[in-house]
This record gives structure tokens, C-alpha cells and sequence, in this order.
């Protein structure tokens, strides 16, 4: 039973720096990846049209791979969908939702920031937790498209300024506003948070879910007695990570630049689903 799968799941590669803190930590462990890049992007649909994407695309994905845990390795699912998702599948689900609680207790302006996909800076569950966790702080929102389209798209074929370019009117507007903690509410920006730090020029604490993420997930396996122990460290073997990718009708250099994703973060390239 619980040499089954960890499943981890995104839109695209938003979820890998995910996959990569979990393994370090679990690395007796295997996993399996699923891009949904055939409906990517998720943050610019509608709430009722994405939550049926999801529930049929995690639906491949566990009927392909039979995990023991999900992680919806992505703020805009998890905001939309993870309930539904519990209400229809019998595995636990882990979320990525924005890193609100920690921010607010970081910052001594109370002044704190949320760069997320559009769908998750508008979605009520965003609202919420501002409400519960940053009542006393100013919460200032950025919809970040053109970044997650460079992220997920260009990543490898773009040079530091052009990155640096995509991320200028972000960095504007967190800047202008005395924000010192900046919430990075989408995972595919953890590819470009070190350069937002830099040109944030340090002065703002840059805060991502991943290591509570991580933590959460190895607790649930802990109680259900489902984790499989073995030596901490980052495994170099890419036998217990695999790849899954949507989406049948993309091009050959779509697949190329899934493939130097998968070789970034050793993972076996499986196909489609
Ligand atoms: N990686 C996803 C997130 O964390 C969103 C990317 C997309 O718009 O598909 O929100």
C-alpha cells in the first residue's frame, strides 16, 4: 500500500520546485508529475469552467498512476477546486494556497503584497484569508500573466533581461507602495524569485508555501502511515520521479522544453495523458 506514488499536479511546471522540496525530504519515495499544459493557462478562466477541468484532469491522472497522496501543486487549483476534489476522490489532497498567514506576521509596515495569477488575486477563497490572517495589514494584489506565460513558455529561451523586463511593472508596483513581504501566490514565479529579489534590491521578504507545503504533506503520510523512510537528501536518480504531460495536439518544441524540465529536476519523461 504505500509503496504507491506521490502524486504532484499543475498546469504546467509551476509544481516542480514542489516535487523537488518534497523528494529532498522523501527520497525513499516515488513520484509522479502531471503538467496539465493542455489547459494551461488556468489563472484566466472562469471558476465554474476550470473546477470541471481539473476534477476530469486529476481524474486521468489518478486512474493513470494510483497515487497515495496528491499535492495540487498550484494556487489557482487549489483555491478553485481542491474541496471538490476531496468530495470526489478517495486520496488525500494537499493545496498550495497563498502564503498570507506567514507574510502578515513578517511584516513590521503591515504592508504586504500577493503576486498571483488573476484568477487567484480575484477568487473570494484569496479574499478570505486576507481577512483571517492580514485583517490589520494594507494587502496589495498583482495579476502576473505575462509572467506566468514567460515562465511556463520561454523559460529557457529567454535571457536574464527579458525576464528581468516581464517582471519590471510587477516590481513598480510592489515598490511604490512600501510592501516589505511579497507573497509569491503562483508557483510558477518560485522559477523568478531570486530575481525579483534583486530587483526589489532586498528590501522586501519574499515568501513561498514550499517548505510548509512539503512539511504538511510528509505529516498526512506520517498519520495515515503511508510514508516509506529512507536517508534525507537530494535523490540523483531520476527512476523514482516520473513526468506526464496534456495535451495531444502541442508541438514537437513543446515536448523539447518539457524534456529540459524533466532533465532539470530528474525527472523520467512518460508521455501523455
Ligand atoms: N501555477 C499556477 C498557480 O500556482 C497557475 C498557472 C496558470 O495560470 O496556469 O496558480
Amino acid at each position: 500500500m504505500n509503496n504507491r506514488p506521490i502524486a504532484v499536479f499543475d498546469s504546467g511546471v509551476g509544481g516542480l520546485p514542489y516535487l523537488e522540496r518534497l523528494r529532498k525530504y522523501a527520497p525513499a519515495e516515488d513520484f509522479v508529475y502531471f503538467a496539465d499544459r493542455g489547459n494551461f493557462p488556468y489563472g484566466e478562466k472562469t471558476d465554474a469552467v476550470l473546477r470541471e477541468i481539473i476534477v476530469q484532469s486529476v481524474g486521468k491522472f489518478v486512474e493513470a498512476t494510483d497515487p497515495k497522496l496528491m499535492l495540487i501543486a498550484c494556487n489557482t487549483a487549489s483555491v478553485v477546486a481542491l474541496e471538490e476534489l476531496r468530495r470526489q476522490y478517495d486520496i488525500p489532497f494537499i493545496g498550495v494556497v497563498p502564503a498570507v498567514k506567514p507574510a502578515a506576521e513578517l511584516s513590521k509596515q503591515r504592508s504586504i503584497g500577493v503576486l498571483a495569477t488573476r484568477r487567484t488575486v480575484e477568487d473570494p477563497y484569496t479574499e478570505n484569508l486576507i481577512s483571517r490572517f492580514a485583517a490589520d495589514c494594507r494587502v496589495l494584489r498583482y495579476a502576473g500573466v505575462e509572467i506566468v506565460q514567460m515562465v511556463e513558455l520561454n523559460y529557457f529561451s529567454s535571457t536574464e533581461e527579458e525576464r528581468a523586463a516581464i517582471l519590471q511593472p510587477a516590481v513598480d508596483f510592489f515598490s511604490s507602495q512600501t510592501v516589505d513581504a511579497l507573497v509569491v501566490g503562483c508557483t510558477h514565479f518560485i522559477f523568478v524569485e531570486e530575481l525579483l529579489h534583486k530587483m526589489l534590491k532586498g528590501s522586501v521578504e519574499i515568501i513561498d508555501s514550499r517548505e510548509g507545503v512539503a512539511q504538511q504533506a510528509l505529516r498526512v503520510l506520517e498519520e495515515a502511515h503511508l510514508f516509506r523512510h529512507g536517508k534525507n537528501g537530494i535523490s540523483n536518480s531520476t527512476s523514482n520521479s516520473r513526468l506526464f504531460v496534456s495535451g495531444n495536439d502541442l508541438s514537437y518544441r513543446e515536448d523539447e522544453r518539457y524534456h529540459q524540465f524533466s532533465k532539470m529536476f530528474k525527472l523520467e519523461w512518460s508521455g501523455r495523458l
